[in-house]
């Protein structure tokens, strides 16, 4: 009896566990309509699984400067601090752009969320479907079956590296590249984790052939991959492999690589989906998690109802796995997406679509429930 009443207490408290907080940041340009349809999803999901989301929304970017003068302000920062998870829309407004005498830039604010949350490792899949291998630029042989995830360093580099600045008489500028093997080590950690539940084989980018940051990236990962020799490991120049992911992108499981790098491969990979609109990604640290497009904030699709919402959706599902461990619920927003893919209901970006935003995650809410 004692036991019977134990374990439905314990039932009691997984059932309260199921209930996630979800900081919201729809961000500029089309950021708050993408949001809006990845939230449509969320309800949906926990409709047909049986879970309750608590969101909590806030600014960043250029909505926040315009409205309290800082792209990340506290209250934003204690919203995420909050939250079992964020879902991040997008960043950047053309006004702050070709604008030498803006003091600060929507950009800051994710530069600063991603660096006070200690969001240090940047995953972004990219994968190719069936249904839109002739959306790629690339022939659809090349681009058949390609399955590798970028695994990005996100907090360090020459993003964050000092000092940086420009001389006094404007005519020297500098930025420098830093990096701390105990940086290098953790997202190797993580690199090899995620090659450790797919293909098994981790390719380290960089130009050591140049950069002192680059040699220490790879003594400390060939270091780590003697010890983890279940992981095939390789290193390639980051200039070849710019070249040989158009080639033979089906030869990566897992890219692991330093900030700027990552920032640029990862656009390049976007040409093999044929589209930026269905990419999604997660930036995972130690206290915090953020899920976001790929894609930026696309100004002038802003208010048009176009946007593609698909990469957001697939962030969301991306939430779901990786910060709650729901594998069933990720995978059925993945099949509703493909659905939604071979049926030809998509967004002007694929094939010239001819569905608005809204109505894609209209189409994809019906898939899940159905
Ligand atoms: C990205 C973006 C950002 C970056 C910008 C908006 C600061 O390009 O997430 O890839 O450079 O990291
Ligand atoms: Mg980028």
């Amino acid at each position: 009896m004692i036991a019977f009443v134990f374990s439905q207490q314990l039932y009691r408290v997984k059932i309260q566990i199921m209930n996630k907080k979800i900081a919201v940041l729809p961000g500029d340009g089309i950021g708050p309509e993408v949001i809006q349809e990845a939230v449509k999803v969320l309800d949906a999901v926990a409709k047909k699984f049986h879970h309750t989301f608590e969101y909590k929304t806030a600014k960043i970017g250029a909505a926040a400067i315009d409205t309290v003068g800082n792209p990340y302000p506290q209250e934003t920062h204690d919203i995420c601090l909050w939250s079992d998870a964020i879902l991040f829309g997008a960043i950047g407004d053309p006004k702050y752009d070709n604008n030498p005498s803006a003091k600060v830039r929507p950009e800051q604010g994710l530069l600063a969320m991603r660096s006070t949350l200690g969001l240090y490792a940047n995953i972004r899949p990219i994968k190719s479907y069936n249904s839109l291998l002739d959306a790629s630029p690339l022939k659809p042989e090349i681009v058949k079956d390609v399955d590798f995830v970028v695994v990005r360093e996100l907090i360090s580099g020459i993003y964050f590296g000092s000092p940086r600045g420009r001389s006094e008489d404007g005519k020297h500028a500098f930025d420098t590249c830093e990096y701390h093997a105990d940086e290098i080590l953790r997202i190797t950690e993580k690199a090899f984790q995620y090659a450790r539940n797919r293909k098994k084989k981790v390719t380290l980018l960089d130009k050591a052939n140049v950069l002192a940051t680059s040699r220490l990236w790879r003594e400390v990962v060939s270091g780590y991959a003697a010890q983890n020799p279940d992981i095939t490991y390789e290193a390639n120049f980051i200039d070849s492999a710019a070249m040989h992911m158009i080639q033979r992108p089906n030869q990566y499981d897992v890219i692991l690589t330093g900030n700027m790098f990552g920032d640029i491969i990862s656009d390049e990979a976007s040409v093999i989906t044929g589209t930026l609109g269905l990419l999604p990604s997660a930036s995972i640290g130690e206290k915090a998690a953020l899920y976001e497009p790929i894609h930026g904030s696309y100004p002038q699709a802003k208010g048009k109802n176009i946007a593609n919402p698909m990469a957001t959706i697939l962030s969301a599902a991306m939430m779901l796995e990786y910060s709650f461990g729901w594998l069933d619920e990720a995978k059925t927003i993945e099949a509703a997406v493909e659905k939604a893919l071979e049926q030809n209901i998509v967004t002007e970006d694929i094939k010239q679509g001819k569905y608005g935003t809204n109505e894609v995650g209209d189409a994809i809410i019906q898939f899940i429930l159905d």
